[in-house]
């Protein structure tokens, strides 16, 4: 066999190998077992100065372009192993929750938030948001509370002191309104966020506290939907034991209305077999004129509670101001 014919079955025994390497290791194994100093390729390449003279020339030329293709296989191996090696072993599971904070924590009321948002994203509702600087007609008009309603007195409503009446918001329930404004249906959401009331700070209340407001709307939605997710969500939150019940009631942006009350072994420590908890009902034909939803075609439910009621019986806290206040001894706790 001449010099020539042995180059070309070389350089494909070499650009295999050098594909084939499993990781960086192999791959520089490899390389030297080719192109280091005792490498096949390289024996070649010193028996070019053994080759009669008028050889030297074509054989030359042959096993530089060899070796510059050899060169160019082992970058791009180099690049394709370095990118795998890069690479999480395991696949990355996006579900996980996010590493805890090495420093500081939560407030008590962001925590049962979060687990709120969690529960609730678990049977599919996303998170809306909406203004707490609101005016009167998302905050009453459009949520069907006439004008002589007593919420809209400034009594028990902030004003503020602006041409345009603007207010802050009483409840989360205006976010329905600015949601459906915006958005066509189907709807599935709840909002959290912080409402205000001019009510004297004692035990339980306080002039600024929590809610998280429900909106589901579709065709063909029950009261029976509306009890299933009640119940599913103060389960995830308070445990198995916890009971659901519903109370006719009364609020102006739902037909019929309900107050819900639950019971668990908490409540009953308390002394009480049941607490109320939350309003809700079903969304009011008027509320969905209001919006340009044709009544005759959607159907929907909508609720709010109050997130420190939740906290204070998960907690077993009975005086709401302790989480504005802000003392570390206290926070310390969660
Ligand atoms: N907005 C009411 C409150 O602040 C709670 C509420 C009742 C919200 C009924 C709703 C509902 O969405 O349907 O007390």
């Amino acid at each position: 066999m001449s010099f020539l014919d042995l180059i070309e079955p070389l350089k494909q025994a070499a650009a295999s190998d050098l594909r084939a390497a499993p990781d960086l290791a192999a791959l520089e194994q490899t390389k030297g077992n080719y192109l280091g100093p005792q490498g096949k390729f390289t024996a070649l390449m010193k028996q070019l100065g053994t080759l009669p003279k008028e050889e030297k020339p074509a054989a030359g030329k042959l096993v530089n372009q060899a070796k510059v293709e050899l060169e160019a296989v082992l970058v791009e191996r180099r690049a394709e192993l370095e990118l795998k090696a890069a690479l999480p072993k395991e696949p990355t599971d996006f579900t996980l929750p996010g590493r805890r904070r090495t420093l500081g924590k939560l407030h008590p009321l962001t925590q049962v938030t979060e687990d709120i948002v969690r529960a609730f994203r678990k049977i599919g509702f996303a998170v809306a948001d909406g203004p707490e600087i609101e005016d009167e007609y998302h905050c009453f008009d459009a949520l069907n509370t006439p004008a002589n309603h007593p919420a809209r007195d400034s009594q028990d409503t902030f004003y503020l002191d602006t041409p345009n009446k603007a207010l802050l918001r009483t409840h989360t329930s205006s976010v329905q309104i600015r949601l459906m404004e915006k958005q066509k249906p189907p709807i599935r959401i709840i909002a959290p966020g912080r409402v205000y009331r001019r009510d004297n700070a004692d035990a339980t209340h306080n002039p600024t506290f929590q809610q998280i407001e429900g909106l589901y709307v579709d065709k063909h939605v029950t009261i029976g939907d509306l009890k299933g997710t009640v119940e599913f969500v103060f389960q995830e939150l308070l445990g198995e034991e916890v009971q659901v019940r519903f109370r006719p009631h009364y609020f102006s942006y739902t037909e019929p209305s309900f107050e819900i009350d639950f019971s668990s072994s908490m409540v009953r420590k308390m002394g009480k077999e049941w607490l109320e908890i939350a309003g809700c009902g079903m969304v009011h034909p008027k509320v969905f004129e209001t919006v340009g939803y044709d009544p005759e075609i959607w159907t929907g439910w909508a609720f709010g509670f109050g997130i420190e009621r939740i906290a204070m019986l998960r907690y077993e806290i009975n005086d709401i101001r302790l989480f504005y206040e802000n003392d570390v001894r206290f926070l310390k706790q969660f």
